[in-house]
């Protein structure tokens, strides 16, 4: 029997990497969680992200995954080799796939990387690109306000502008020539952050990065079903059903909310 893919995020910003594993792999079955009770997670500490993570990955577990895609940045940064514990399939963070494009998209070795607090903090993407390219210079800064900004669906107009022009202007003078979107969230501030930085500047999304890294463990052959989709948040399923529809262009035909954890009061 077919086996899904499982893929989870904090919020809806994961749903930039499912649309490219969607789109690059029709025939799939996938199913995504985003812990909307919980985001964000980039301001947390360390150890809440990692048993957050650890949660979110049980539950996908048990629906039988085949591969675990962490679409989540900051989750990605502290949990990975927590959740290696867990499991003996494949688990694919954002990170590496993300540095790995970074390095080979950059001519003058000077790279930006933008992401939560939590990733940035961790500063996994440096380690991963100065180990690829250990010339790089690489210049990180958190960007807290572009989550609850697209949380909110603000991905334009002069508000969403001057957040960007304030965070962004970090990088006036320091003639980076690659730019790494590191949250799940930002691929969907990507006009926005394109223009502010012009249009010399590459920006790398990890979202297409993994798509790369996914099908070095899928085998090739494609029997022309369409795949299933079954989506599950922790809260607020009308709020991500409308942002879904507004990042992925469609209905969710599946979406369910489940919980993952014990409440304190009686129900
Ligand atoms: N979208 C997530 C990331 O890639 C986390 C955003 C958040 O929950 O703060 O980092």
């Amino acid at each position: 029997m077919k086996k899904p893919i499982g893929i989870f995020d904090s919020g809806v910003g994961g749903l930039t990497v499912y649309k490219a594993i969607r789109a690059a792999f029709p025939e799939e079955d996938l199913i995504y969680f985003g812990d909307t009770a919980r985001v964000p997670y980039g301001p947390k500490s360390p150890n809440t992200i990692i048993e957050y993570s650890i949660q979110n990955s049980r539950f996908l577990l048990q629906q039988g995954i085949k591969i675990l895609v962490v679409a989540c940045n900051t989750s990605s940064s502290v949990a990975i080799p927590h959740l290696q514990q867990l499991t003996d399939i494949p688990i694919i963070g954002v990170i590496l796939p993300g540095a790995e494009m970074a390095a080979q998209q950059t001519v003058n070795q000077r790279i930006g990387v933008i992401g939560t607090e939590g990733t940035i903090r961790s500063e996994a993407y440096t380690s991963a690109i100065k180990q690829i390219l250990p010339s790089a210079q690489v210049f990180s800064r958190a960007c807290p306000l572009f989550v609850p900004l697209v949380e909110e669906g603000w991905l334009s107009g002069s508000t969403a502008r001057d957040i960007v022009c304030e965070y962004l202007r970090f990088y006036q003078d320091l003639d980076i020539d690659t730019l790494v979107l590191g949250c799940t969230h930002y691929p969907l501030l990507k006009e926005m952050i394109q223009s502010v930085m012009g249009e010399s500047v590459i920006l790398v999304d990890s979202a297409e990065a993994i798509t790369s890294y996914l099908r070095g463990l899928l085998p090739p052959e494609y029997d022309g079903a369409r795949g299933s989709d079954r989506f599950y948040v922790s809260d607020n399923e009308e709020k991500f059903a409308a942002l879904a529809r507004r990042i992925l262009g469609q209905e969710l035909t599946s979406l369910q909310r489940v919980r993952l954890f014990e409440s304190w009061f009686a129900q």
